[in-house]
Parts: C-alpha cells; structure tokens; sequence
C-alpha cells in the first residue's frame, strides 16, 4: 500500500499521453506572448480590491496601512522564488495539469491527489473571491449609470449581519465601507420567516462566464494582449492622474501596526499574485521554453510588482489607510472627491480585468478535474466532452454551480484567506518537488534549471510558510478540514480506481 501512495507517473509516459490525448500543439509563443499571459491572470481583485482591507486592516487581522506597497514587495519576493521552481517544472513537464501533474511525477500518486484537491482552493475558491468582488465594482459603477440594484441582491448575508453588529457598536454612525451591507441589513424581504440576502451579481457574472466556457471560447493572445493593454492603462490612469491628488502627510507613520501589520497585510495580498503559475501550462505551446518560460515569469511578476507598488503609494497617499477597507478603494478615491467621471473608468477596468481573470481561472480548473479524471483519480465522468462544442462540460458546469452558490452567501475576507493558504501550499509542495527530482533524476535533461538549487526553493517554502503563518488561526482550521475530506476521498475512490494502480496489476497478473 506504501508503494501505492507514493508510485509515479514516468516522465516520459506522461509526455507520450499528452501526445496522444491532446495532439501537438504549435509552438507559437514567445518571451513577450507568455509576459502577457501572465500579467492578464494576475491583475484583477488583489489590485483593484484587496489592496484596500490588506491596508486598512480587517475584523480578523492588522491593516499594513501605508506600507502595504511593502507588503506588495515581501509577497513579490516570495513568489520569485517559487516562479523559479515552478519554471523548471514546466519545461520539464509541458503539459497542462500544472502543479498536479509536476506531482505526480516527482512525489507520487497521494501529494498528487492532495495538490489536485488543493488546487481547487486556488481555483474554484479563489474564484468565489474574484466574483464577490466584481459584484461589488459592478454594483458601483451601475450606480454611476443611474441604475441602483437593491443592496440585499448585492452583498451576502453574512456582511450584512456583520455591517448590522459594527454599526451597532458604533453607536449608530455608519463607515462608508459599512454601508451598503448595513442598507442590505435594514431593507430586505422574508420567506416563512427567513431573511432573503445574496449576492446576485456574483452569481450573474459565474454563470455568464460558465456559459461562455461551455460553449466554447477560442483563447487568442490577440484578445488577451488587449485586455491586458486595458487592464495596464487602466491602473497607470490612476497612477497619472491620482498622483496629483497624493498628500504626503497621509503616509505617516508609514508602518502604523509595525511589522506585523505589512506581514499579515502581505499574507493577504498574496492572492494579487495569483496567477503567474498560469505561464506554466503554456511551455508545450513556446517556440523556446527554456529561455522563454523564465523570462515570462519573472518578466510579467517585475512588471505587475512596479505596477502595484505604484498603485499603493499613489492610493494610501490619497487616503488616510484607516478609509480604505471598502470594496472598490480605487474607484473610491476618486468618487470621495467628487471625480465620478474616473471613479467611472476605474470601475469599468476593475469590472473587465476581474471579469478576465474569472474566465482564465474558471478555464483551469475543469482542465485539473480532467486530468486528474484521466488518471482514474475522480469519476470518469469529468473528462467528458461536449459532442459539440469539444469543451469539458461537465466539470465546467459543475464548477460554475458551485462557485456560484458559495460567491452568493460567502464573506470575500475569509474566501481569499482560504485561497492564499491553499495556493501557498501548492507553491511548497512544487518547491520540494525541485529539491526530490535533482536527486531522484539528476540526470534528465532540464531545459531551464532553477539556480541556486537547493537555496532557491528552500528560501520558496520559507517564505511561502511565512505568508501562511500570516493568515488568522480559523484559515488554517478550514484548510485542515477541507484536505481531511480529500484524503477521505482519495482512500475511498482514487486509491482503488487509479489508473496507474490498475495497469500495475494487470501488469503482475500477467507476469
Ligand atoms: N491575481 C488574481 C487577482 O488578483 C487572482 O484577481
């Protein structure tokens, strides 16, 4: 049974059934192409509306205040080290099934299961946490139009009970970031009894981008190259145009909860950076993996840091840290001086980069589900394609159903620190595989090798620790719960239906 948990997959078998099940694609990718990919799966919700409770700081965790731009550094940092490891990964594996797929090869069939199961955090879940906050730019910018959605179609239930305790303790005064739930809270219809509170455009937005997946959306760099075009005009648009509205009194003192408040606001800001991992899937498709790969990540992590740091100077000068905490605190520094007309632009980009990276994001997780199907470790169900449309329907619906359920009832704060404590974990766990796969394979012929092996990813694990241990205690407990319930499952299913078990005994039973 030991041997079982920790068989598997021969790299070069791995290789040969990419082949044959996914055809050989062209390599048409370059340094500039794989930059961009990168920068349009990172920019989004971290940017546009994390930024602002990682700087004001939050009912469960210290504000980083004006030094989230520090914040921002830390996590950047820590993700270079793991974009490192994750780099070699990928010339060395070049097919899609990202750090699952690198797993299975390098530490065996259960971390494979447990980063697969781990990966739906960094997916579905982080997905959960992109379309709560689009929902909230969303509602502002229909605001701007004219247009006002009820408040309790527009934020969760729980918020609004939250908003309703806050205010209270408050002795009545509503914060601005307060009241939207707190209107939700004191204005919503009943059935039988039981308050009617949800977030409607959440679910509206998973299910529009649920069907387009299903039907089938042709990914061209053409379209992605605009959008990220957009998403960078966008936030140097705030960067030109707040900066002439930066008071410098507002970025002092600097450090205003000391060092902890930059570490827990870097735990959180982490999710920012999400996405890089994205470039991995794409070395199969690169006209020089070897060189290309590493530069696409570095590259689009240096252009995304530049940006953000940026971006927090700019915003914490325009604003006392204390007022940021709100959904949109890009658009609303501008609305609070009356500049609706860029609160407008700001919203429009906020609305389209989130919208972007929920399509990328809600891509790659029916993609794991299919491998890890392929594989015998789920039903084989989930690596159905549509007759028609040639997409994994059934895995995308399932998955849009339940990111649409949850984005409908769950808090964003404690969505996001699941994501960042599943997705951190994924970066340890390929981190490790670089270290066991030099000594396990030292010889294999690596396209790109991570420098400074094992230092490099040793300094990934620590920091990526660092950043878990950042997150508030009741993170840890639910991701404790939710790898139980996958190893509860791996042993009741993927342990007797995988496929590599099965072809070793029908291997014996010949012999
Ligand atoms: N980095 C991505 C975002 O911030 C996940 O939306």
């Amino acid at each position: 049974m030991f041997e079982q948990l920790f068989r598997r997959k021969n790299l070069d078998q791995i290789a040969r059934d990419a082949e044959a099940t996914e055809g050989r694609l062209k390599r048409t990718l370059g340094a500039l192409d794989l930059m961009s990919l990168g920068v349009g799966a990172i920019i989004g919700t971290g940017i546009f509306a994390i930024i602002g409770t990682a700087s004001a700081g939050g009912a469960d965790h210290l504000g980083a205040g004006p030094a989230v731009s520090l914040s921002f550094v830390i996590t950047a940092i820590a993700c270079a080290f793991c974009a490192l490891c994750y780099a070699e990964f990928a010339a060395l594996v070049p097919i899609s099934g990202s750090a699952y797929t690198y797993s299975y090869a390098t530490l065996g069939e259960l971390v494979a299961w447990i980063i697969g199961w781990d990966l739906i955090i960094e997916y579905a879940v982080g997905n959960v946490a992109v379309a709560i906050a689009w929902a909230a730019y969303f509602h502002q910018l229909l605001e701007g139009f004219g247009l006002n959605i009820p408040a309790w179609l527009s934020v969760d239930y729980r918020s609004a009970h939250q908003a309703s305790d806050l205010v209270a303790a408050a002795g009545g005064s509503i914060r601005p970031d307060l009241a939207l739930a707190y209107e939700a809270w004191t204005a919503h219809p009943t059935l039988f009894g039981i308050p009617i509170i949800f977030n409607s455009l959440a679910v509206l937005i998973v299910a529009a981008v649920t069907w387009v997946l299903v039907i089938g959306i042709k990914e061209s760099a053409r379209a992605n190259n605009i959008m990220v075009a957009l998403k960078l005009v966008i936030l140097l648009f705030f960067i030109g145009v707040g900066s002439f509205y930066v008071t410098p009194e507002n970025w002092s003192p600097f450090m205003p909860n000391g060092f902890a408040g930059v570490w827990t606001g870097a735990s959180l800001i982490f999710f920012a950076f999400i996405g890089f991992d994205a470039i991995s899937t794409a070395s199969e498709e690169c006209k020089n993996p070897g060189r290309d790969i590493p530069i696409g990540i570095i590259g689009s992590l240096v252009i995304c840091t530049v940006v953000y740091v940026l971006i927090a100077m700019v915003l914490t000068g325009m604003e006392p840290w204390q007022q940021l905490g709100v959904a949109d605190p890009l658009a609303e520094a501008f609305a609070r001086r009356g500049m609706d007309w860029a609160a407008g632009i700001i919203s429009f980009g906020a609305v389209a980069s989130m919208a972007a990276v929920l399509l990328v994001f809600q891509l790659g997780q029916p993609r794991i589900f299919f491998s890890m199907s392929r594989d015998g470790l789920l039903p084989k169900g989930f690596s159905k394609v549509h007759p028609r449309y040639q997409t994994p329907h059934v895995t995308t619906i399932w998955t849009g159903v339940v990111v649409g359920v949850i984005s409908a009832f769950a808090n964003i704060n404690e969505i996001v620190e699941l994501t960042n404590i599943g997705t951190l974990f994924a970066f340890v766990l390929v981190c490790v595989g670089i270290i066991i796969l030099r000594k396990t394979d030292p010889n294999r012929p690596r396209v790109f090798r991570t420098p400074f092996v094992p230092a490099v990813p040793l300094l990934g694990i620590a920091m990526c620790i660092y950043l878990m241990a950042g997150l508030p205690w009741v993170t840890w407990v639910r991701f404790g719960a939710w790898l139980s319930v996958g190893l509860v499952l791996y042993f009741l299913y993927g342990y007797r239906n995988s496929r590599l078990r099965n072809k070793d005994l029908t291997a014996n039973e010949r012999e």
